[in-house]
């Protein structure tokens, strides 16, 4: 069995001291692909160093809505210049966050705007984050993201209701380990309704350690299992029949090379 941890930051500081550690017990997980994901222009650089020398690891690299209010021209222009690294593979993460609002909205739409500019510009996926901006954020996509081929909704927390609209767009959905958490039966039941051809798996690590481990304060790409476990479950799969499915779509979402 061979699964990929779509959206990983192996970059933090919570992971990046140990990150051959980290790559080995993943392995022996059979989690043996990652996309580890930029969210400032620092960690951009440092995802792709690591990317580059890492067999099956490749790269997001985006500005975070959190950082959105310091973004500069200087910065996109950075950005798009780093996206043309052959170990890059989707634009991300990107989109809008007014949970925290650590960025006023009018920057975070200005920059994940010109983020799918660069995305469709340079023929690449996007790594989309939304949270508590559902319509905004399929807004700005509407508005801002002609050309964008693909989008993945990644760390899905959402309703049946927003699921079936992501789905409506021809969008793929990620889940993390929330959709093992006890209290989240509504994210269990948009699992269920998200085609395989059109799931894909992340653990978001250092964050959102899934079940039963969600103890471990740092989450790592080896936990992926559990996550998949859950959700072979839910679809009624043999856990390697599903890990084939979905690692064939993530294959396909970000172009990988075949394996
Ligand atoms: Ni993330």
């Amino acid at each position: 069995m061979e699964l990929i941890d779509t959206h990983c930051h192996l970059t933090f500081d919570e992971l990046a001291d140990d990150v051959e550690g980290v790559i080995e017990r993943s392995k022996a997980a059979g989690v043996t692909g990652w996309i580890t994901v930029g969210t400032d222009t620092q960690q951009n650089q440092r995802v792709l160093q690591l990317a580059e020398r890492h067999e099956n690891m490749y790269a997001a690299v985006g500005i975070h809505p959190h950082d959105a209010k310091d973004v500069t021209t200087e910065t996109i222009s950075e950005l798009k210049k780093l996206a043309k690294n052959k170990k890059v593979v989707a634009i991300g993460e990107t989109g809008l966050d007014f949970h925290y609002d650590f960025s006023p909205p009018s920057d975070q739409r200005r920059v994940f705007a010109a983020q799918l500019k660069i995305a469709a510009e340079l023929n690449l996926p996007v790594i989309v984050h939304c949270r508590e901006a559902f319509d905004e954020t399929i807004d700005t996509l509407e508005r801002f993201g002609s050309g964008v081929k693909k989008v993945v909704f990644h760390c899905f927390g959402g309703s049946v209701k927003q699921a079936k609209i992501v789905l409506d767009y021809g969008f793929y959905i990620s889940f993390t380990g929330v959709v093992t958490f006890k209290n989240a039966d509504p994210v269990r039941q948009a699992a269920k309704i998200v085609p395989l051809d059109k799931l894909m798996l992340e653990t978001d690590c250092p964050y959102m350690s899934p079940e039963p481990m969600r103890k471990q304060k740092i989450n790592e790409p080896a936990l992926l299992i559990h996550t998949a476990r859950c959700l072979a479950e839910l679809k009624g799969l043999d856990l390697a029949d599903f890990a084939k499915a979905v690692t064939a779509t993530t294959t396909t979402f970000f172009a990988l090379p075949d394996r």
